[in-house]
This record gives structure tokens, C-alpha cells and sequence, in this order.
């Protein structure tokens, strides 16, 4: 098979190349290195199986020339964490309306399966129990900026069904709950890289708001392998499918566990949210994944724990920057 994938240079992204070129298959990276990186990919240069190509997917005819070549879609391109959709509204709306349109517009042109990355934020304020996909959204007012993303992806996932529907191309919509692991950047807001990076200077851990709301994060190494099964199972096609992790935890009890496994002397703090994304914004108390249709469509079953996963980031960072270990 030969793939294309949007935001391959991405954290997600990248892991999904390695998977797919170990698993024999040819990849096509189209990224343009907003938040992702070359040094992802690395490890693949000079593989015959591995292309990249530096790009928006707001360029139509790009990404449709690309798709044209291709076997299967993964569109994982977006504009992502709170900092960069707050501080740019309009150019992150756009990447994640029009570019995921035009992704899907050129796969279903050309008949070729595709799938799109979208997130547990379509749920919005909905902190129930194990949320389950047909669970209704709850957003806060469209003029906080904090809610496009949520809007866009829910959107998004109108789109590729919709157009799954109407062709008959296969389609797969993926909700990722918190997906973390080596590569991560915490440059944006993403919480689990930007504590270990404090623990690892041993500077002040920064927690946002109480720190009594509640996460459940989910090792991309579980996450990635189920892409590719879930494009081969026509039961999957034009719906949309939680994958995440099962252990929750408190902000605040994360920050502890950080501090723990990394052995650091950094203390905990607390910063508002206000202070820490602007005025207005919301968040919600829980996010908290019922994976049970992924189970029954692919045996979707996490095993990595929420130790295994600080440690696995823990290890990447001290090998890829030298970060001295605390003492
Ligand atoms: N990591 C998570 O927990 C999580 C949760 C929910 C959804 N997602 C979704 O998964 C996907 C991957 O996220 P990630 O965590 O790997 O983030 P990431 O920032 O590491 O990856 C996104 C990639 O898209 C690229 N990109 C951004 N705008 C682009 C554009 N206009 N044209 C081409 N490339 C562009 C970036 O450079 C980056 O490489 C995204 O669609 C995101 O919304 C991730």
C-alpha cells in the first residue's frame, strides 16, 4: 500500500510512518512543519519507502495531486493545542475546516479509503462517564476561541461522513482521547510533555486551574496500530470510533506522579486559567473514554499503564535533549 499522510511530521503522524513502513508499506508525508518536525522523521530518511513533502493542505491542487498516487488517506494535519488556536483563531479555523475538506474532497475523487483524525473535544462540556460516540456535544458560546476547534472537528467529521456515505469510499473517523508518548511536544499547551519537562529542570510544575479536573490519557503506541485495522474493517466505515486509555487521574495527581517518577524537586503550583490562556476560557471537569465499540470492531484493548507512558517520555527527553538527571 502506498499512504498518504497529512501532518506525518506531527507527533501521531510520525508514529503512524514508523508503523506503516515497518509494516512494508510506502509513505507520503505531507506536512508543513508548523508544529511538527523533520526530526520526527529521522530515523526514516533515506529509507525508498519514505517520501516527505513540505506543504499546506489549504493548497488544493497539492493535495490533490498527492492523494491522486495514493492507496489510502491518514489526515492527521491540523492546527492543534490551545495556545496556537487561541492565539490564531481565523488561520487554525481555516486548516481545520478547509483543509480537512479539502483532503476528503481529493480521496473521494479518486476512490481511494481515508481517515480522519478527529478528538474527544467534539464532546465539549460533556463530562459524562465513559462517553460513547453518540453522546450529545455541549459547547460554550462560538465567540470563545477556545470552542473552534471543537466546532471544526465536529465538522470535519460531518464532512467525511457525509461524503463516506454519498461515495461509498471507505471512511474511518477516529476520536483520539489524549493521546501522549515520546515526541510531544508541550510547546502548545499539551500537558504531559510540558509537566515532564518541568520535572526534568527540576523547575516549578504548572498546573491550570484547581487541578482537580480529571484526564485519561492513552499511549500513542496503543493508538497508532488500530488505524490501519480499523481501515481494513468495513464495520468501521462512516462511523465514528473513541480511542484512548483507561487509567483517570486528577491534574494535580499527574503532577505528583511526574514529580515521582522523574525523582525531581519541583514543586507544585497553580496558575488561573485566565493567566494561563486569556480571558473566558472554559474547560471541562472530566474526559473519561468508553472504548467498548472499538473493542467489539478490532479488539482495541490499551496495555500500556500511565507509568509506562511517563517513563517511555521521560526516556525521549533525556535522551533527545541531554536533560541532566535530577539529582
Ligand atoms: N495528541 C492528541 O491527544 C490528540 C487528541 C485529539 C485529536 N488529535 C488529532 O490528531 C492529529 C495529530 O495531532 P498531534 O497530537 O500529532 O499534533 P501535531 O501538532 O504533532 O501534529 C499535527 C501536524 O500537522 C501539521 N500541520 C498543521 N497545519 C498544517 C497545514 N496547514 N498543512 C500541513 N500540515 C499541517 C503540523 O506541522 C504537525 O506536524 C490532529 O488532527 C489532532 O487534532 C490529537
Amino acid at each position: 500500500m502506498k499512504a498518504v499522510i497529512t501532518g506525518g511530521a506531527g507527533f501521531i503522524g510520525s508514529h503512524l510512518c514508523d508503523h506503516l513502513v515497518a509494516q512494508g508499506h510506502e509513505v507520503i508525508v505531507l506536512d508543513d512543519l508548523s508544529t511538527g518536525s523533520l526530526s520526527n522523521l529521522s530515523q526514516l530518511e533515506g529509507s525508498t519507502a519514505f517520501r516527505f513533502v513540505q506543504g499546506d493542505i489549504l493548497d488544493r491542487e497539492l493535495v490533490d495531486e498527492l492523494v491522486a498516487e495514493a492507496d489510502a488517506v491518514f489526515h492527521l494535519a491540523a492546527a492543534v493545542g490551545v495556545y496556537n488556536i487561541v492565539d490564531n483563531p481565523l488561520r487554525s479555523l481555516r486548516i481545520n475546516l478547509h483543509g480537512t475538506e479539502n483532503v476528503v474532497e481529493a480521496a473521494v475523487k479518486h476512490r481511494v479509503p481515508y481517515m480522519i483524525a478527529s478528538t474527544s473535544e467534539v464532546y465539549g462540556k460533556n463530562d459524562a462517564d465513559g462517553l460513547k460516540e453518540n453522546d450529545d456535544r455541549i459547547y460554550g458560546s462560538p465567540t470563545k476561541s477556545r470552542w473552534s476547534y471543537a466546532a471544526a472537528k465536529g465538522l470535519d467529521e460531518l464532512v467525511a461522513y457525509v461524503h463516506g456515505v454519498e461515495s461509498g469510499v471507505p471512511c474511518v473517523i477516529t476520536r483520539f482521547f489524549n493521546v501522549v508518548g515520546p515526541r510531544q511536544t508541550g510547546r502548545y499547551g499539551m500537558v504531559v510533555p510540558r509537566f515532564v519537562d518541568q520535572a526534568l529542570s527540576n523547575e516549578p510544575i504548572t498546573v491550570y486551574g484547581t487541578g482537580t479536573q480529571r484526564r485519561c490519557f492513552g499511549s500513542v503506541y496503543d493508538v497508532v496500530p488500530t488505524l490501519t485495522r480499523l481501515m481494513d474493517t468495513p464495520e468501521a466505515y462512516n462511523r465514528a470510533v473513541n480511542l484512548g486509555g483507561r487509567e483517570e487521574i486528577s491534574i494535580k495527581g499527574l503532577a505528583d506522579r511526574v514529580v515521582q517518577l522523574t525523582g525531581s524537586t519541583s514543586a507544585i503550583t497553580y496558575v488561573d486559567y485566565e493567566q494561563a490562556y486569556g480571558e473566558g476560557y472554559e474547560d471541562m471537569q472530566r474526559r473519561y473514554p468508553d472504548t467498548s465499540l472499538a473493542a467489539r470492531l478490532i479488539g482495541y484493548e490499551p496495555t500500556r499503564d500511565l507509568n509506562d507512558i511517563i517513563d517511555s517520555i521521560v526516556q525521549h527527553r533525556r535522551s533527545a535533549h541531554s536533560v541532566p538527571e535530577p539529582v
